[in-house]
């Protein structure tokens, strides 16, 4: 509900007019004269008519743009239709921990022994991971969700090396409704992408599945749930025929905010998956910032993760670079991630176990894991209005800002 002011400003919701519309050519801040006695040097280039600029004061200028910045659209003030990064709690509490000095300004390259507390985070961190998941490892250094495609799909590539099989399975399939970083990721890693064609319901299917597959197969990257926000109900059948191929299975788990705590990937049959903390953990995203993409590992693919490893020995942790019996295919970023993102994820409390339910229900993604769920529905409804997902995310968007420019045109007539 909007109350009255005084002065009728309401701040976040002030129609702002073009600096172009408030200028005038004759109010600029400050005009200084010619300098003397210094020849210009432009040969005759210099500009003879005044530049076509609004000319404001300095105070104008500077409340014009501070106004602007106030507009600033965040998940904080209202819908912000970015998916599952959305649909969780990012609580203030974490942002003021990861601000402990002690965690916010460590350096990479300290002696371990000044950094123990940090290194437990991490571990601790790995092991909620793997517990939660069903995986036996997990590479925390991705930086996010696309560069954990990456990491995943170059410990297969390596996998598939070390079976001697590297130059004969080239071929990655990916489903059409697949988010654009699978395909571009296997690209990337070296791979030919082989597209499943999407059917009407927006689920993958284990005779689509089947019917390419053969023993240039390397992988199968499957969004579970997908991006039509519903839950693969094939995905074990269709992890069991990939493995019988010989392939492996790559699960893209941006989505994995809605099953976390309900169901393992790894029970699945999944070879590795990429979680975005910050959609899934109380990491922030959607107001911009960095995000951080750790990606388990099942047993097969487990060896080739990239280092550094951490390692307890009595009570101290270490980094390290080699471990024997592993064959690491190399390194996802100089050092060892994203720090401040782990603090905000790795937090936990008991209250905090609680937020995925809580959050499930208030978006209403339990439904997600229905067979009869209302999202195919509304897919099939956007795709016949001929209408792009990003055309209807940028629609709501502007709903809710003329809602709010609305609300200003009422409070600035006031
Ligand atoms: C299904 C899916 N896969 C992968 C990604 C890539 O994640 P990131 O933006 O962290 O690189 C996203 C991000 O929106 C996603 O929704």
């Amino acid at each position: 509900m909007i109350t009255d002011t005084t002065s009728g400003n309401r701040g976040l919701l002030q129609a702002e007019p073009l600096i172009f519309e408030t200028g005038h050519a004759t109010g600029a801040g400050v005009d200084l004269p010619a300098p003397k006695g210094t020849p210009n040097k432009l040969g005759g280039l210099g500009r003879k008519a005044a530049l076509d600029l609004p000319g404001l004061s300095e105070p104008e200028t500077m409340r014009h743009f501070v106004r602007l910045s106030q507009r600033n659209y965040a998940i904080d003030l209202g819908l912000f239709p970015l998916g599952s990064c959305t649909m969780k709690h990012n609580p203030r509490l974490n942002e003021r921990a990861a601000r402990f000095e002690g965690f916010a300004d460590l350096h990479p390259l300290q002696p371990t022994s000044t950094i123990q507390g940090a290194l437990e985070l991490m571990d601790e961190l790995a092991h909620w991971l793997c517990t939660l998941t069903g995986m036996p490892a997990v590479a925390l250094s991705p930086k996010a969700g696309a560069h954990g495609e990456m990491c995943g799909m170059l410990a297969i590539k390596a996998a598939l090396a070390a079976r001697g099989e590297g130059d004969k399975r080239k071929r990655v399939l990916v489903p059409s409704s697949a988010h654009g970083t699978n395909p571009a990721t296997a690209a990337a890693a070296g791979f030919t992408v082989d597209e499943i064609p999407a059917r009407d319901d927006g689920r993958v299917h284990l005779d689509d599945v089947k019917a390419k597959l053969g023993p240039d197969v390397a992988a199968i990257m499957i969004t579970n749930p997908n991006t039509c926000g519903l839950f693969e109900p094939e995905i074990k059948n269709i992890a069991d025929a990939i493995h019988s191929a010989g392939a492996y299975f790559y699960c893209d788990g941006a989505n994995y905010n809605a099953i976390v705590g309900k169901v393992r990937p790894g029970d699945l049959g999944v070879d590795a998956m990429h979680i975005n903390l910050h959609k899934t953990f109380s990491t922030p995203h959607g107001g911009g910032g960095p995000g951080a993409g750790p990606t388990v590992l099942s047993a097969a693919l487990a060896p080739f993760a990239p280092v550094p490893h951490i390692v307890l020995r009595g009570e101290t942790r270490e980094l390290r670079e080699h471990m024997a019996g592993t064959q690491a295919f190399g390194r996802m970023c100089a050092f060892h991630g994203q720090m401040g993102m782990f603090t905000r994820a790795g937090l936990h409390d008991e209250p905090r176990q609680r937020w995925p339910a809580a959050s499930r229900r208030r978006c209403g993604a339990e439904r997600q894991l229905s067979p009869r769920a209302p999202q195919a529905a509304f897919q099939r409804a956007v795709r016949r209005q001929a209408l792009h997902a990003r055309s209807a995310a940028r629609r709501f968007i502007d709903q809710a800002e003329g809602r709010r420019d609305d609300r200003c045109r009422q409070g600035a007539a006031r």
